[in-house]
Formats: structure tokens, C-alpha cells, sequence
């Protein structure tokens, strides 16, 4: 369950109390802002989508990006998901916590070859897919399985060039002709038979990603549609012999507004319910003897996550009313990067009559943009509030702007704190600065 209020006004998550973990944590002053994630709930949301498949051949490849923590990997790992990385590092940190290499597909438009060798060579027989994303790669993956004396299983990821405008941020849409990602589709037959004729290549899937935080599930089945009927079309023709899965990429999007009082929308659908209907998709194009793999990152962590900060300091001038908090645009750029938003909450907030009033909640870093956007919360100040649904694409894209450090983490299992990270200490980064340049 994502975080929730408790009938004393304690925000919990995982079954935690937010305002005693905090105060369990050493250093008040340094120890936010502070990610902290739900296990067991990322666990079960692989497990829900593990079911939808009803027994099918299938492999949930979990999207590394949105969370690479090491705690955040072996759960998803645990549930008998594999992953989806896109780059060497991302494989590695894969691998080392137990994913084994045949549950891995690599995507990414640029690998170096250096990665592409470690793609090929790692286990017994090299990972699931490299996953080509163009005429040209395919001469270099050959390349480099020439070289590491492996014949490279190779996926190939096709751009399905939909027309995408107003279905997902722009930044965050792949699968339309505009875009660096994928073969395009015309291209996707001569792509198959320049790694149908390599010996040093052996052609074991089909992929398309059509991009990220769909709230519907049209564009992708819109996607897996094209990359279905490429598929069968070419088998049609007595092509993809040794073709075992056809991957229809993730992108399955969730809700970040919540509930809003007195307004009804149509509900984000669950991961489950993409998988289901991409699974009609396959089954009407008869395919059905194809493994099913899908690619979901942010639906697993999103919700499980929230980033808890301190209030350092309260603003009242010209009007606004500014809640200035130590987590800033480094720490989760998702708003100043596609206008995002995330819900701010207190993490104690007493049951009272009071309204809550309009807050304009806001980091410390030196940028307008560094900006959480307006939210309603209680007239006193809180000391604490958590940024909720930003258990992906939090850690993974933070940085050390403005000589800020890298945030905590928190890891919560069984209804208690399991483990958690320290802040990187500001002296490394002062020590690694000046340091830069000095002879
Ligand atoms: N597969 C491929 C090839 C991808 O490029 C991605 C995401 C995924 C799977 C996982 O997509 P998901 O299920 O998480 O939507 N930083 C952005 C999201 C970037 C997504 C990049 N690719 C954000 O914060 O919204």
C-alpha cells in the first residue's frame, strides 16, 4: 500500500510511522532529505503482475532505471523478475544482486562496445537479448561476438512511429518516427536478415517500447499491434526460426494525483490490466507461442517511495506563502524536468477542523525551477513533509547540484526499518572539487 495517513494523524509507510523513523534517524540536521521505500509492497506489485500472465511464457524485465538500490533489486529479483538495464553499470549492479544474466535484456541506442562485450560474455552463454536499436548496431553486436568468440542472442527493438502528441510528456515518448530509438518499422525486414544471415548472431526476440507513464492503455497495445503484426508478417514468410518472445517494453503509467474531493476520473489502470490487454493483443495476432516479456519500472517502485524532507524555512511576502524545504531539484528533478507533480504531505498532521491553506513548497537549490508546486497543507508550518510517489526516477536521476549531497536512503520490510544509506558525506564532494584540475 502506498503512504498513508493513520487515525492519529502519523504518516506510514510499510507499516512504519514516518515521524518515528525520522526521529530514529542519527543526525536530524543531515539526515534528510531521506528516500524511503516499501519492499514488500514493490515485491507484491511483481507478483499482481506476475498473475496477470496466468501461467504463461513470460518475463517481467524490470526497468533498472527507475531504482537501481540494491535492497529495491534483490526483492523484485526475489519475486523472479529479471531486468532491464541500459548500460554496463546498471548490468552490473544487476547481476551482483542475483538477477541471473538469462532474465536480462540490455536496450539502450549507444552502447559502447565495451558493454556490448560484457553483454555477450557474462554467464555461461551471455544475457537474454542485446537489444539492437539499428540497421548500423547490428554490424558492431556482430562485431564484438566475432571478437569474444560468442554467439550473441540479439533482440530486435522496433519503433512502431505512432503518433504520440498529448499521450505522455513529450521528453518521455520513444515509439514515434521523430525519435532516436529503434529500427524504424519499414527497416525492421532487412534489419532481420542481416542477423538471420550472421553465424555470430542468433535472432531470439522482437521489441518495441512505445514510452513512459501511459494512464491508458491504447498506446501500448496501439504498439505491441505493430510490433505484432511485423512479427507475423515476417513468419508468414518463413523468417524468425529461432525467435522465442516477442517485448513489448514498459511504460505502464501511475496515478500521482490521488484522489481529489468531489472529482471523478477514470482510473489509471493497473499494471495488470496492460498486461492483459497486450496479451489479447498477441493472442489475435497468434503469436501465443511466443514468451510474453514486458519492461515495467516506475509501476513497481513509483508509489512505493516517497522522499522525506525538512522544513528549513517558512517565506510570507507579497502574499505567497513559501515552504522552503532541504530537498531540492537534485534530489528529485521529475518536476523541474517534465512539470511533474508529485503530492507534498505532512508527516504528522493532528486531526483538526482547520482548512488547510495553499503553500508553495520549494528546495534550496538556485534555480526557479526548483519548485514542488502549490499544495494545500495545515496553516502551521510542518517540520516535516514527504514528496510521495518517488520511489522511481528519484535516486536514480539525483545529482550533486549546487555542491548538494547525494540523498539517504530507507529500506522497510516487514513492518520495520531493514536498512538504510547516509547521506554521501559533504567532504567527499569538497574534497573531489578541489581536487579537480590540481596537477
Ligand atoms: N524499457 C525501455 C527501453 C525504456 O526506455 C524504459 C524507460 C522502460 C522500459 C521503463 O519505462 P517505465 O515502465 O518506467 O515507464 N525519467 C522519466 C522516465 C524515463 C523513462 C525512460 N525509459 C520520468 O521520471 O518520468
Amino acid at each position: 500500500m502506498p503512504a498513508s495517513r493513520d487515525s492519529n494523524g502519523l504518516l506510514r509507510l510499510g507499516g512504519v510511522s514516518l515521524p518515528e523513523l525520522v526521529r530514529s534517524l542519527p543526525a536530524a540536521q543531515s539526515a534528510t532529505p531521506a528516500y524511503v521505500y516499501d519492499l514488500d509492497a514493490m515485491a507484491g506489485e511483481v507478483r499482481a503482475l506476475r498473475g496477470a500472465f496466468d501461467g504463461s511464457p513470460h518475463l517481467v524485465a524490470y526497468a533498472m532505471k527507475a531504482n537501481t538500490a540494491g535492497a529495491v533489486v534483490r526483492a523484485i529479483a526475489a519475486q523472479g523478475a529479471g531486468a532491464d538495464v541500459v548500460s554496463g553499470a546498471e548490468l552490473l549492479v544487476a547481476l551482483r544482486c542475483g538477477v541471473p544474466p538469462e532474465r536480462i535484456v540490455y536496450n539502450g541506442v549507444a552502447k559502447t562496445d565495451a558493454e556490448i562485450d560484457q553483454a555477450v560474455s557474462c554467464g555461461p552463454s551471455g544475457i537474454a537479448a542485446v537489444q539492437i536499436e539499428s540497421v548500423e548496431e547490428i554490424a558492431r553486436v556482430e562485431a564484438r561476438a566475432r571478437a569474444t568468440g560468442r554467439r550473441a542472442r540479439v533482440g530486435l527493438r522496433v519503433n512502431p512511429s505512432l503518433d504520440l502528441d498529448g499521450a505522455t510528456h513529450a521528453h518521455i515518448a520513444t515509439g514515434h518516427d521523430r525519435a532516436k530509438f529503434g529500427v524504424p518499422r519499414d527497416d525492421a525486414a532487412r534489419a532481420v536478415d542481416l542477423c538471420e544471415s550472421s553465424p555470430h548472431l542468433e535472432l531470439v526476440g522482437m521489441g518495441a517500447h512505445v514510452g513512459s507513464h501511459f494512464t491508458s492503455t491504447g498506446p501500448y497495445v496501439e504498439s505491441a499491434d505493430v510490433l505484432f503484426g511485423i512479427v507475423g508478417a515476417l513468419r508468414a514468410a518463413g523468417r524468425l526460426r529461432s525467435m522465442t518472445f516477442v517485448d513489448t517494453g514498459g511504460g505502464f503509467g501511475v496515478d500521482y494525483v490521488g484522489p481529489v474531493p468531489g472529482e471523478t476520473r477514470a482510473p489509471v489502470p493497473a499494471p495488470s490490466d496492460f498486461v492483459r490487454a497486450v496479451r489479447a493483443a498477441q493472442g489475435r495476432a497468434r503469436l501465443d507461442d511466443l514468451a510474453l516479456y514486458v519492461e515495467p519500472g516506475r509501476s513497481i517502485v513509483a508509489a512505493h517511495g516517497i522522499l522525506v524532507s525538512r522544513v528549513t524555512q517558512v517565506k510570507v511576502a507579497d502574499g505567497a506563502r513559501w515552504l522552503m524545504i532541504d530537498a531540492g531539484m537534485n534530489d528529485l528533478i521529475r518536476p523541474a524536468l517534465y512539470g511533474a507533480r508529485h503530492r507534498v504531505v505532512p508527516l504528522y498532521a493532528p486531526p483538526s477542523d482547520e482548512p488547510w491553506i495553499p503553500w508553495r513548497v520549494v528546495g534550496p537549490v538556485c534555480e526557479s525551477s526548483d519548485d514542488f508546486g502549490e499544495h494545500p497543507l495545515p496553516r502551521a508550518a510542518p517540520d516535516y513533509v514527504a514528496i510521495l510517489d518517488a520511489g522511481a526516477y528519484g535516486y536514480t536521476m539525483a545529482s550533486v547540484y549546487n555542491g548538494r549531497q547525494l540523498p539517504a536512503e530507507v529500506f522497510v520490510s516487514g513492518g520495520r526499518v531493514s536498512a538504510r544509506t547516509e547521506r554521501t558525506p559533504v567532504e567527499e564532494w569538497v574534497a573531489e572539487r578541489v581536487g579537480a584540475g590540481a596537477g
